[in-house]
C-alpha cells in the first residue's frame, strides 16, 4: 500500500515514521522547502525519542520519502492522511485554513480513487468541510474520481509519541463507507494484532472523542491543581492526598499529578475549542471553562511564590531556571508554563539564567537576548537568588544538593513539579516551597482547624 502524509510536523513524522517502519511505502509532504530539505539529510526538526532513528532506517530502506510537490505524491497514494497544524484563530476556535487548503490540493492533483483521512485534531463537521472542498475541486476539473474522507484523530503524547503510535490504547476511526473502513483496517493491522484495539464509529463521533479525551485529561489536571491549592491553605499535603485517592480503582493512578499548569500544543487549544463548539451550538460547557481559568492561574503559582519570598520585589535578583519546555523529553515549547513564568519575571526586573537539556533553542526564538541561556544545570546557579524548577526532566531529580547550596546566593528552591522530598531539602539547609504542600508549617493551622 501507498500512502501519503501531509503536514511534516510532530503528528506527521511520526505517523509517516510509524507507518513506514512495518513496511508501508510513505510520502511526507510539507510546504516548508527547508524542512523537506533538512528531512532529506536526515535532519529532524524536532526532538522526540527514538524518531530520528526511525526516520534514518527507513528513508534508507527507501520507503520513507520527503516532498513539498503534493501533486507527485497523490500520483500512487490509496491512503492520504491530513495533518496539519489547526491552531486557535482569535476567539479560540481551531483554524481550518491549512486543513482546507490541503483537502484542495487533494481535489487538485487525486487521479484514482483515493481516502482522505483527516489525522489533524478538527472540530465536529471538518470531515464534512473536507469532502465539500475536495468535490469543488474535482468538479473545476470536470472529473469524476472517487473518494472517502474519514476521521482519525491522534492521540500520541509528546516524548513518547513512537511508542504510543505502535502500541495505542486505541485506535479511534470515523469512516462513512465499507471501502474505507476495510482500507483503514488493514492499513492498522501491523498495530492492532497485539490487542490493541481500533474502534470505528461515525465521523462526527471520532472528531468528537478526540476532544472529548483531551478536555477529560485537562479537567483532571486543573482538578488537582485546584485542590492543591487548597492543601496549601489548610495545611494538607497533596502528595498524600493525591495517593490516597488515585488508590481508589475507579478515580485511576494516572495524570493527576499537581503542578504549575498544562501546557503544550493540544490541551489549551483543545479545550478552548470545544468551549467555542458548544458555544456554537449555544451549549455552554460550564466545567471546561473552569478547567480553563484554573490552568491560568496555575501558571502564576510558582512565580506568585517567588514574589512572596522576596517581599513583592525581584528587582535585580537572579532567577534560575531548569527545564524550559512544557514537559520532559521534548523541546515543544508550546503554551509551557515557562513562558508565562519567564515573562513575569522579566516585567518584574529579575534576571533569569536557565537550562534546558533539549529547548534552549526553542527559547531563544522566545527570548532572544533578555535571558542568559546555560548549557549546565549548575551553571544556573552561580549567584543566583533562587532556583525555580519548571520541567521535570530525569537529571534534575537527584542533584548534587551540595554543589547547589554553595552556587546559590540564597539557598531556596521553588519546586513546580514536586520532584524533591521537602524533609531531604530542609536537612540540606534550603528554604523550599512546591506545589500543594505548605512547607511553612508542617501542622494544621489553629484558626484552619477550629473552622472546622
Ligand atoms: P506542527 O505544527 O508540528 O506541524 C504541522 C506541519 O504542517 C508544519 O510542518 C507545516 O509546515 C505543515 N503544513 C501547513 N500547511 C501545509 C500544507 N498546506 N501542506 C503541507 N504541509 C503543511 O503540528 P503538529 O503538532 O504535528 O499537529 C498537527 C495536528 O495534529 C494538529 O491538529 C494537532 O492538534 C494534532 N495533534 C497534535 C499532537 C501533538 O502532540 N503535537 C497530538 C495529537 C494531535
Ligand atoms: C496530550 C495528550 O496526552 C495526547 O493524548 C494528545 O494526543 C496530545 O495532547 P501532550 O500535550 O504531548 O499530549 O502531553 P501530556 O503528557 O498529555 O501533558 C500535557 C500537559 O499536562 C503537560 O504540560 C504536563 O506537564 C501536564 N500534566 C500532565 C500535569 O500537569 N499533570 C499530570 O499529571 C499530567
Amino acid at each position: 500500500m501507498n500512502i501519503t502524509i501531509i503536514g511534516s510536523g510532530y503528528v506527521g513524522l511520526v505517523t509517516g515514521a510509524c507507518f513506514s517502519e512495518v513496511g508501508i511505502n510513505v510520502t511526507c509532504v510539507d510546504v516548508d522547502q527547508q524542512k523537506i530539505d533538512n528531512l532529506k539529510n536526515g535532519i529532524i526538526p524536532i526532538y522526540e525519542p527514538g524518531l530520528e532513528k526511525m526516520i534514518t532506517r527507513n528513508m534508507n530502506k527507501g520507503r520513507l520519502h520527503f516532498t513539498t510537490k503534493i501533486s507527485d505524491a497523490l500520483r500512487c497514494s490509496d491512503v492520504v492522511f491530513i495533518s496539519v497544524g489547526t491552531p486557535p484563530d482569535e476567539d479560540g476556535s481551531a483554524d481550518l485554513k491549512y486543513v482546507i487548503q490541503v483537502a484542495r490540493d487533494c481535489g487538485k492533483h487525486m487521479n484514482d480513487y483515493t481516502l482522505v483521512v483527516t489525522k489533524s485534531t478538527v472540530p465536529v463537521g471538518t470531515s464534512l468541510k473536507v469532502k465539500n472542498a475536495i468535490k469543488e475541486e474535482l468538479d473545476k476539473r470536470k472529473v469524476n474520481i472517487d473518494f472517502d474522507v474519514a476521521s482519525n484523530p491522534e492521540f500520541l503524547k509528546e516524548g513518547a509519541a513512537i511508542d504510543d503510535f505502535l502500541k495505542p490504547d486505541r485506535i479511534v476511526v470515523g469512516v462513512e463507507s465499507t471501502r474505507a473502513e476495510e482500507l483503514l483496517n488493514t492499513l492498522y493491522k501491523p498495530f492492532t494484532l497485539n490487542g490493541h484495539p481500533i474502534i470505528f464509529m461515525d465521523v462526527i463521533s471520532a472528531e468528537m472523542t478526540k476532544y472529548a479525551a483531551n478536555s477529560m485529561l485537562a479537567t483532571k489536571i486543573s482538578f488537582i491543581n485546584d485542590i492543591a491549592n487548597l492543601c496549601e491553605i489548610v495545611g494538607a499535603d497533596i502528595n498524600k492526598v493525591r495517593k490516597g485517592i488515585t488508590s481508589d480503582t475507579r478515580i485511576g493512578n494516572k495524570f493527576l499529578y499537581p503542578g504549575i499548569g498544562y501546557g503544550g500544543s493540544c490541551f489549551p487549544k483543545d479545550v478552548q475549542a470545544l468551549i467555542r463548539t458548544g458555544e456554537e451550538f449555544e451549549y455552554e460547557l460550564k466545567v471546561l471553562k473552569a478547567v480553563e481559568a484554573v490552568n491560568k492561574s496555575q501558571k502564576s503559582v510558582l512565580f506568585n511564590k517567588i514574589m512572596k519570598y522576596y517581599d513583592g520585589d525581584l528587582k535585580g535578583k537572579t532567577v534560575a531556571l531548569w527545564g524550559l519546555s512544557f514537559k520532559p523529553q521534548t523541546d515543544d515549547m508550546r503554551e509551557a508554563p515557562s513562558l508565562e513564568i519567564i515573562k513575569k519575571l522579566l516585567l518584574a526586573g529579575a534576571n533569569i539564567r536557565a537550562y534546558d537539556p533539549v529547548a534552549l533553542n526553542e527559547a531563544k526564538h522566545h527570548f532572544e537576548n533578555t535571558i542568559t541561556y546555560c548549557e549546565d544545570q549548575y551553571e544556573t546557579l552561580i549567584n543566583a537568588d533562587c532556583l525555580a524548577v519548571l520541567t521535570e526532566w530525569s537529571e534534575f531529580r537527584i542533584p548534587n544538593f551540595k554543589i547547589m547550596h554553595k552556587l546559590l546566593n540564597v539557598p531556596a528552591i521553588f519546586d513546580g513539579r514536586n520532584i524533591y522530598d521537602k524533609s531531604e531539602l530542609k536537612k540540606n539547609g534550603f528554604d523550599y516551597f512546591c506545589i500543594g504542600v505548605n512547607t511553612d508549617s508542617d501542622v494544621l493551622r489553629p484558626e484552619v482547624s477550629l473552622s472546622y
